[in-house]
């Protein structure tokens, strides 16, 4: 890597100078002062010259954009998904790729559990209604919802986030059930979970929450055949990645009342279109990728990307290095 004073590193969003300060005091740091993400030529060119990206996930870095950087060594990710990175491409040249896990587990667990209440509860729906002026009397038929306690909460995925969604659910009295590509039997036996096969997850939840990566394997993960498996009164909750959701078939489900309702925090296209019919259905919540946003988390998010990034600057491998395997090559290609 370039000395670390003559490192140039390029943020693609301002962030708290509590998180940024300590790399602008080692390295020459320019910010990309919009509020949107950098147009893709103005990334191209802010990479052209870059020892080092502190990237979004709203920020496409595939393959073009690393050819067109030759002195490219690290991405930090604010992220823990890298689903925007074009990880092949970045191991091939020997671009490390840091993401920031852990920090924002509760938080985005939380939210995860806010949605599965306030689907259940229909509490925008109602917010709305009252907005609207349309209540009148308490009635006993009125916006009624589905309860939660003694309800089955069907988690796809068990990692960290998933993990800390199966508690909530557990502290509000659901039977837990989880579909994963590994099975966590101490998990199981601590909190009480059971492990079952998708389709039997799908058939059995009241609440189907999603908690997967975004791969080739998990895209369109939720389609046609596995909504048609859920209970007609369930609720499909994503905090994950909306191409983790055939969304068109979703909206068909949702439009029919072949399933209740769903909450989505993330959207096949994001921002979603004005246009997207979904955005038409009373039966869902829609809310704009911000489960991992409080005030401490983004912080912490924002402090763990720039240490990542200061630990690659100095020669060392960072703390949360997502391609590990490309370690060797990477210190081969340092300079000096
Ligand atoms: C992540 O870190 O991948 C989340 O989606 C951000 O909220």
């Amino acid at each position: 890597m370039a000395e670390m004073r003559e490192a140039k590193v390029f943020v693609t969003r301002e962030l708290p100078s509590a998180a940024l300060d300590p790399l602008a005091e080692v390295a020459t740091v320019r910010v990309w002062p919009g509020e949107l993400p950098p147009p893709p030529d103005v990334l191209l060119a802010e990479a052209a010259d870059a020892d080092a990206l502190l990237t979004l996930l709203t920020d496409r870095i595939d393959a073009a954009i690393m050819a067109a950087a030759p002195r490219l060594r690290v991405i930090s990710n604010m992220a823990v998904g890298h689903d925007n990175i074009d990880m092949q491409e970045a191991s091939r040249r020997a671009i490390l790729v840091t993401n920031t896990p852990g920090i924002l587990t509760e938080t985005t667990a939380d939210f995860a559990f806010a949605l599965l209440l306030a689907a259940a509860r229909r509490v925008v729906e109602a917010d709305r209604y009252t907005r609207q002026g349309r209540w009148q009397t308490w009635g006993p038929q009125i916006l009624l919802g589905q309860d939660v306690h003694d309800a089955t909460l069907g988690l796809v995925g068990l990692g960290r986030v998933g993990l800390e969604v199966a508690k909530r659910g557990r502290g509000f009295g659901m039977r837990v059930l989880y579909h994963d590509a590994i099975r966590r039997l101490k998990e199981e036996r601590r909190y009480g979970l059971a492990y079952v096969e998708l389709e039997q997850l799908l058939a059995e939840s009241d609440f189907v929450s999603l908690h997967v990566p975004l791969t080739a394997e998990t895209h369109h993960l939720i389609g046609e055949r596995e909504l048609s498996l859920m209970k007609p009164t369930a609720v499909l909750i994503n905090t994950a990645r909306g191409a983790a959701v055939d969304q068109r078939a979703l909206w068909r489900f949702l439009k029919e009342r072949r399933i209740a309702a769903a909450a989505i925090d993330v959207s096949e296209q994001e921002p979603i279109a004005p246009d997207e019919p979904l955005l038409a259905l009373e039966n869902i919540i829609i809310t704009p990728h911000i489960a991992s946003a409080s005030v401490a988390t983004r912080l912490g998010m924002a402090k763990m990307a720039v240490d990542n990034l200061l630990a690659a600057l100095r020669g060392q491998v960072p703390p949360h290095c997502v391609n590990r395997e490309v370690v060797r090559r990477w210190r081969r290609a340092l300079p000096g």
